[in-house]
């Protein structure tokens, strides 16, 4: 995955935090242990010792395999000596290793692979979370949550056509869209939110976002003119090539585009967009899509093959009510 530079030495840092913290938290156990009982010091003391010596006997030369064995006898039994004095003091018998965050490459975000060093998966999230965030930084997250959703600005009344009220259908929506939150894996369904202008679907999936996102989960929030521009310029700009917005909105756990629709349509754009879905639905990575247009109105802007991809292989969400801008503003 390519992310830039600045990208990849905040998810360095981060490691690098992290396995500090680690060793320190191991250094405090010791100390508290050296204070409780003087003899772990010492046995501390020679255990390190021993590695001394081994690197002087290969320097020094001579019989070097007998004398590195009667080192590591020594060292097994100095071992063995301080675990048992912290069983007996209530300690585990690895107390004085760190405790990494990830098991699998402590925290240096690297494994040994086939003789191959690769990216470590802590590492790979590492660097999405902060991608993210960068890209979410100016989108408006943090007003519109569940809590802030109301169900009073739409009508009681039974709608026919609907077969109860708007109030009943969007209380549903609600539910639902809390309970996606609430749930949500990397495997979560995709959801198409479709309506007229104004109600709520941009708020709603910001709250989806706002939850998901303090879950521990990747998400980004893109609108489709400017994910369509930020693209199209990435695409277009000569020097190194760089497809890390591409890779970002594929790899993420959850991809959010809201305004399908309203975007300067080229061919290039209608491309690259089914190009994410569908990248994203073959790994069943769930993607969330607000539009005002219905099926048909969509089918004309882009491809069959598009529509059928998406509306095939989500939940409709169809929003109904009045729009609530306006509903605030005369309130
Ligand atoms: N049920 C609701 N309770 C409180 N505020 C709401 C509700 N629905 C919408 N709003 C607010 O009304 C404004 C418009 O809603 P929103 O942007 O979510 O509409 P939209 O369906 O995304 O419209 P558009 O299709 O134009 O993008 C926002 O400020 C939003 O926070
Ligand atoms: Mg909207
Ligand atoms: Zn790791």
């Amino acid at each position: 995955m390519g992310f830039n530079s600045s990208i990849q030495k905040r998810a360095s840092d981060v490691l690098f935090e992290r396995r500090i913290a680690a060793e320190k938290r191991a250094e405090r156990i010791k100390e508290e242990v050296f204070q409780k009982c003087p003899r772990a010091r010492e046995l501390d003391r020679q255990i390190a010792g021993t590695g001394v010596q081994a690197a002087r006997a290969v320097l020094k030369g001579g019989d070097v395999t007998s004398e590195m064995k009667k080192l590591r006898d020594t060292n097994l039994r100095l071992q063995e000596e301080l675990k048992h004095l912290l069983a007996d003091n209530g300690y585990p018998s690895d107390a004085f290793e760190p405790k990494y965050n990830c098991a699998l490459c402590g925290d240096t975000g690297y494994i040994e692979d086939d003789n191959r060093t690769v990216v470590c998966k802590c590492l790979k999230q590492a660097l999405v979370q902060i991608a993210c965030d960068e890209l979410n930084r100016t989108a408006p997250l943090a007003l519109s949550t569940f809590d802030s959703f109301r169900l009073d600005y739409y009508d009681n009344r039974i709608d026919p056509s609907l077969g109860m009220s708007p109030y009943q259908l969007m209380d549903r929506i609600l539910k639902f869209c809390r309970s996606y939150a609430e749930t949500f894996t990397p495997n979560a369904e995709s959801i198409l939110m479709r309506g007229a202008t104004g109600l709520g679907k941009t708020h709603l999936s910001l709250a989806i976002a706002n939850e998901v996102i303090r879950r521990g989960y990747g998400v980004v929030y893109v609108s489709a003119p400017s994910v369509v521009q930020k693209l199209e310029k990435q695409y277009f700009s000569r020097g190194e090539s760089d497809d890390s917005l591409m890779d970002l909105l594929t790899d993420c756990d959850l991809l959010i585009i809201d305004d399908l629709g309203t975007e300067f349509r080229t061919q290039f754009s209608v491309s690259q967009l089914y190009n994410v879905f569908n990248a994203r639905m073959l790994q069943h990575k769930p993607v969330i899509i607000n539009t005002n247009l219905d099926l048909v109105e969509m089918e004309k802007v882009y491809s069959h093959r598009f529509v059928s991809r998406i509306s095939g292989s989500s939940t409709k969400l169809d929003f109904v009510g009045k729009d609530i801008r306006v509903r605030k503003n005369s309130l």
